[in-house]
């Protein structure tokens, strides 16, 4: 597919309409962290879809008023919000042409606290995007395929927020060229075949400590750009698309030790690369040290599988499959864990697809 091909049809009769998505949020596993013009990524990344964390979206369009975005988020105003998705809005007309031929009032809610430092841009695009693929079906005089659709939507949620792309498909998703992943695209994400992944990979858990909650220290959008200087950048990507190659043979087999190592590795080199930025930036708090010596402790001691990633922030999601062990991770997060968190915070997330 090509970017041409997701241009659309001037042949649509508009009227207003109120249309309802939800959309969940993921967590990479292979990052993306580097991106080129119009949102193309610098390296493929995998991710899982998250079960529970997602964005409830009701938009609201009245037809032939003037272009404009009214938003709200859990009932209040987001005046911020509304400048971004009319931007958005006015980027992405050539995919949509009747986009900006109306008036919007976005109500949007997401079941995670806003402060949780999981990803809302994921989720918030995800189902913006949903939303607008609902109204350019119900518009356009065609029948698309719900495949289609959803490529689409996957296509339009990435010119929003690149992770968000990921979001439009269950269980692990890839965005990014790699020749190891067939049809994998640059443009939009595809759903990992499940027939490839082991049965230990499709029941984890992602609990997320809340170490620092409140405003990141760095945007996405300045941390990516940060790369474009990087000296290290180059083989930073290079490598996040050879571990593609171990990642395969890990979801085929199941190899729970050199998964472990490939996830953590990821994550670390995430937040190395931000060090050894210009401005450098320290994401990780006291507290999110502590967790990891005390994750990495714990499985010295008792061989368990407990590890963690790592976005752009202090917050640590700790990953462990439900396959016997967990009750026993699940009491030493509370007992050892949970203390190095700010407020006792943290959001309890499952895969299972
Ligand atoms: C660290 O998708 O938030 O979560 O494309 O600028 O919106 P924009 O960036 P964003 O970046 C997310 C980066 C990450 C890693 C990942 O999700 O792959």
């Amino acid at each position: 597919m090509t970017t041409q091909e997701f241009l659309g049809k001037e042949n649509f009769t508009i009227n207003d309409q109120t249309v309802s998505e939800s959309c969940p949020s993921n967590i990479a596993l292979i990052k993306y962290w580097g991106k080129y013009k119009d949102q193309i990524p610098a390296n493929p990344s995998i991710s899982f879809t998250l079960n529970h964390c997602k964005t409830n979206t009701e938009m609201e369009f009245l037809a032939n008023e003037t272009f404009s975005v009214q938003t709200f988020l859990s009932g209040s105003e987001e005046v911020k919000f509304a400048e971004k998705i009319e931007k958005y809005f006015k980027n992405i007309e050539q995919y949509l042409p009747w986009i900006l031929k109306g008036k919007y009032i976005i109500r949007t809610e997401n079941t995670f606290p806003h402060s949780s430092g999981i990803a809302s841009s994921a989720s918030g695009f995800g189902a913006i995007a949903k939303c607008l693929m609902k109204l350019d079906e119900s518009f356009s005089s065609e029948n698309h395929q719900p495949s289609t659709i959803n490529q689409k939507a996957s296509f339009l949620a990435r010119l929003g927020s690149g992770s968000a792309c990921r979001s439009l498909y269950n269980g692990l998703v890839v965005w990014g060229e790699s020749e190891d992943v067939l049809g994998s695209s640059d443009l939009f994400a595809v759903q990992y075949p499940n027939s490839e992944v082991h049965d230990i990979f499709k029941d984890f858990n992602d609990w997320v400590l809340l170490i620092h909650e409140g405003v990141k220290s760095v945007s996405s959008t300045v941390g990516h750009g940060l790369m474009n200087t990087n000296p290290y950048a180059e083989r930073r990507f290079q490598e996040a698309r050879e571990n593609f190659v171990p990642m395969k043979e890990i979801l085929k087999n199941g190899d729970m030790q050199r998964f472990i190592k490939l996830v953590e590795h990821e994550a670390l080199t995430l937040h190395a690369m931000m060090m050894m930025s210009d401005p450098a930036f320290i994401l990780m708090q006291t507290g999110t040290l502590e967790v990891i010596n005390k994750i990495w402790n714990f499985r010295k001691e008792t061989n368990l599988p407990l590890f963690f990633t790592l976005d752009a922030g202090a917050n640590v999601h700790l990953l462990f499959p439900n396959n016997g062990s967990e009750e026993k991770i699940k009491t030493f997060i509370e007992t050892e864990l949970l203390q190095h968190t700010q407020k006792n915070g943290v959001v309890k997330d499952v895969m299972k697809f």
